[in-house]
């Protein structure tokens, strides 16, 4: 490829994260209002074929060696087995992974294993069922669970598990991890974010890392065990000597942007360079004008090399950004 996507702080980034959709078959709190997002116009949306190219101007021009698609929740979009396989045409080789919340997942497992896609991680906050109700909004824990099966069957793997650790559910976290253990999935943590559309998010509230910790401790001896890179956002730990881990993706307490390697595309098509930024670049526009492979990557390289240092969230000036959650993917 001719450049990479690098920032003024030297950080350059490898992993492309694709929203497809801000739609979603729950409303989980700490990410959407109860009545959802409004609907993108589909005219709006990137569609699988565009979205194809852009995955592979990111492969073959900007040095991306992983994707990932996320929503709102993917699986709400009728043609995702299309935009699977128009990314893994043009980028055989390269990983194909997606976030998702599972509902749905039964009936498409196999056709997006067929497809290209190689890899998912999977949202669920706890096993308690009444307790997913309230947190998702919706009591679809058996519709999870399903979708869980058919990724499995379907040799789609290794499986993760994303748990946002949240003080309703942080009694629930060792029943989460013993189930993690016995079913082989790899179970992290996350500290919430303000990204929720409610704003109800307050520093003083969030359950930490370490409060989590703490929690796992009165049931399984945790034992260091690294990053599995440098860039990957979680934490390991032994569970009981291993060799089983558990993560904790310590976003707020402890955060990574100094390794960061993301780079992002919304479902309308503009790049976001951080999580946070909302200082975003539209290559829809481009790519609807007619414009080449290499205007696209260079206005691209342009965005990213803007990327702020980091979050802030600890910071006195930190404001919000715009879009919540549910209309970046995490
Ligand atoms: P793996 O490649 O399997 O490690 O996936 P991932 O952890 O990069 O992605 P996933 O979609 O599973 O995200 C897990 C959590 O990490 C979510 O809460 C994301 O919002 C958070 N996360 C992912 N990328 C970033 C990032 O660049 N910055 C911050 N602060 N959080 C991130
Ligand atoms: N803070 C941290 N993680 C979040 N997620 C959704 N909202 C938040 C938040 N406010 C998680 C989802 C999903 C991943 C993409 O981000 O549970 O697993
Ligand atoms: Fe990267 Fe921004 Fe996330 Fe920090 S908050 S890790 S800079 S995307």
């Amino acid at each position: 490829h001719t450049a990479d996507l690098i920032d003024r702080f030297g950080r350059v980034a490898r992993d492309l994260r694709v929203s497809i959709t801000s739609a979603c078959s729950l409303r989980c709190t700490y990410c959407m209002p109860a009545e959802g997002l409004p609907v993108i116009p589909s005219r709006d949306l990137l569609s699988a074929d565009e979205i194809g190219r852009l995955v592979g101007i990111a492969v073959h021009d900007l040095g991306v060696r992983e994707v990932r698609f996320t929503g709102g929740e993917p699986l709400t979009r009728p043609d995702l087995v299309d935009l699977i396989r128009a990314s893994s045409d043009i980028a055989p080789g390269i990983p194909l992974a997606m976030t998702t919340n599972g509902i749905g997942l039964d009936r498409k497992a196999a056709a997006l294993a067929e497809a290209g896609l190689t890899r998912i991680n999977v949202s669920l906050d706890t096993i308690d069922r009444e307790h997913f109700a309230a947190v998702t909004r919706r009591d679809r824990l058996p519709a999870v669970l399903r979708g869980l099966d058919a990724a499995r069957a379907a040799g789609l793997g290794p499986i993760k598990i994303n748990a946002v650790a949240l003080r309703e559910t942080l009694a629930d976290a060792g029943d989460l991890l013993a189930w993690a253990l016995d079913h082989d999935v790899r179970l992290r943590f996350i500290e919430q974010m303000p990204l929720d559309a409610d704003e109800t998010w307050r520093r003083e509230n969030l359950v930490s890392a370490q409060e989590l910790l703490d929690e796992l401790g009165r049931r399984f001896t945790l034992t260091p065990a690294g990053r599995d890179d440098p860039s990957a956002p979680a934490e390991d730990w032994f569970v009981d000597g291993g060799p089983a881990t558990v993560g904790i993706i310590a976003s707020v307490t402890r955060s990574f942007c100094e390794a960061c390697d993301r780079t992002r595309l919304t479902a309308e098509g503009t790049v976001r360079s951080c999580l946070f930024g909302d200082d975003e670049t539209d290559l829809r526009a481009l790519l609807r004008g007619g414009a080449t492979d290499a205007e696209i990557a260079e206005r691209w390289r342009g965005a990213m090399w803007n990327k702020q240092a980091g979050h802030g969230i600890d910071a006195d000036d930190f404001i919000r950004p715009v879009r919540s959650m549910g209309a970046i993917g995490g």
